[in-house]
């Protein structure tokens, strides 16, 4: 199908579970666009003595997350759209999620891909030993390159050990950014084993449709997850400064109800409107000066904050801001953070949406490194046109 859209001059828009947030997957603007789903390649091969699998470009994270639990293995990836989300999409972006704190970005979780070229030949590095030190890592290179380079149809990816059984999520109440840091480094140092470490705002907590979770309201909850007690987490917290309130949970189902309080939020913000969605990573030190600025930098609307802590990752959220202010105010937030020494996007990738900044955090070499990469592959530029590179 490549080779035809080639020969034919036609532009290819690849697509996965389509549950980007940049656009990368959408033909928005592309006259003529063919979209390619990899929605049925999903094919699972057996997981291997190594603890890799190769799994189909359009098999969903969930799919990859139950093959691997019936061998005894994990996937290092998670994230609230698990159902829908490819494993190709998620490479194509180097996407992130919740346990990124312990497993990494999806191109920690890559060892091999196979791919379609926009020429119509197949590069396949899934197959042969784990080490490897003959060259280039092409398959590497597909890994955030969103469907710029080729189309991913195959990967094969790293298992982890399961997360033992024995765990403890607490949702802590605090006052402000500080206190949330605090209890996170509280928490680390008390409990070698931190799983996961989330943020949400009290405007983001606000638009569920949940019980309040504590009897006050804070201006942030902080998720925290350990492997270990019950009471080793509370032990924790108690030694963690700024710790307003909490509520903690050991038993399965109790810690999924707490995990609601902060995967339910991008869809709730979602269904209160259309959201200005920026996806910024800081320096750890400078979290607390960006969290506190933006709403400030914004101006106008409504501005929800949430996003994993401990990677410095904002989710920041603007609702209703006038269509004529969008780009003015996404620009103030975006610049900001790249002054702050953060980068643009930590997780969701460029897409056709952060196309216009992509130059405040990567430089004019780096650029001309990327086009002529992409220019060598995609020599007639039918691949995802005027996604990441414009
Ligand atoms: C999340 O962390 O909830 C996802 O990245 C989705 C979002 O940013 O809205
Ligand atoms: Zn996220």
């Amino acid at each position: 199908m490549l080779r035809a859209c080639a020969d034919e001059g036609v532009p290819v828009v690849p697509q996965g579970g389509n549950t980007g947030l940049v656009g990368g997957g959408v033909p928005a603007g592309v006259a003529g666009a063919v979209v390619l789903s990899t929605r049925r390649l999903t094919g699972l091969d057996p997981v291997l003595a190594d603890g890799t699998v190769v799994a189909g470009a359009g098999a969903t994270l969930a799919a990859v997350q139950e093959h691997a639990r019936a061998a005894g293995w994990q996937l290092g990836m998670d994230w609230a759209a698990r159902d829908s989300a490819t494993v190709g999409g998620a490479i194509a972006t180097n996407a992130g999620g919740l346990r990124v704190l312990r497993w990494g970005p999806a191109r920690a979780q890559l060892v091999g891909a196979e791919v379609a070229l926009a020429s119509g030949e197949l590069l396949s590095r899934v197959d042969g030993p784990l080490k490897d030190s003959t060259g280039y890592d092409l398959s590497g290179l597909l890994c955030g390159s969103e469907g710029t380079l080729g189309v991913l149809t195959r990967l094969r990816l790293k298992l982890v050990p399961p997360l033992p059984a024995g765990r403890a999520v607490a949702l802590v109440g605090v006052p402000g950014i500080a206190a949330a840091l605090g209890v996170l480094a509280a928490v680390r140092r008390a409990v070698p084993d931190l799983a996961a470490a989330e943020i949400v705002g009290d405007s983001g907590l606000a638009l569920l449709d949940l019980p309040a979770p504590l009897p006050d309201r804070w201006a942030a909850y902080v998720l925290v997850e350990v492997v270990g007690s019950v009471e080793e987490l509370a032990e924790a917290l108690t030694g963690a400064d700024g710790v307003g309130d909490a509520v903690l949970a050991a038993d399965p189902p109790d810690r999924a109800r707490l995990w609601r309080y902060r995967e339910e939020v991008s869809p709730a913000v979602t269904a209160a409107g259309v959201p200005i969605k920026l996806d910024v990573s800081v320096p750890a030190a400078r979290l607390a000066e960006v969290w506190d600025a933006v709403p400030g930098l914004a101006g106008v609307g409504r501005t929800i904050l949430y996003g994993h802590l401990a990677e410095s990752n904002l989710h920041v959220n603007l609702l209703d801001v006038p269509d004529v202010e969008e780009e003015a105010v996404a620009d103030r937030v975006l610049r900001f953070v790249a002054g702050a020494g953060g980068s643009i996007s930590a997780e969701h990738g460029i897409g056709r949406a952060k196309t216009p900044w992509l130059h405040l955090t990567r430089s004019p070499a780096e650029l001309a490194v990327m086009r002529a990469i992409k220019d060598t592959l995609d020599p007639t530029g039918i691949l995802n046109p005027g996604v990441l590179l414009t």
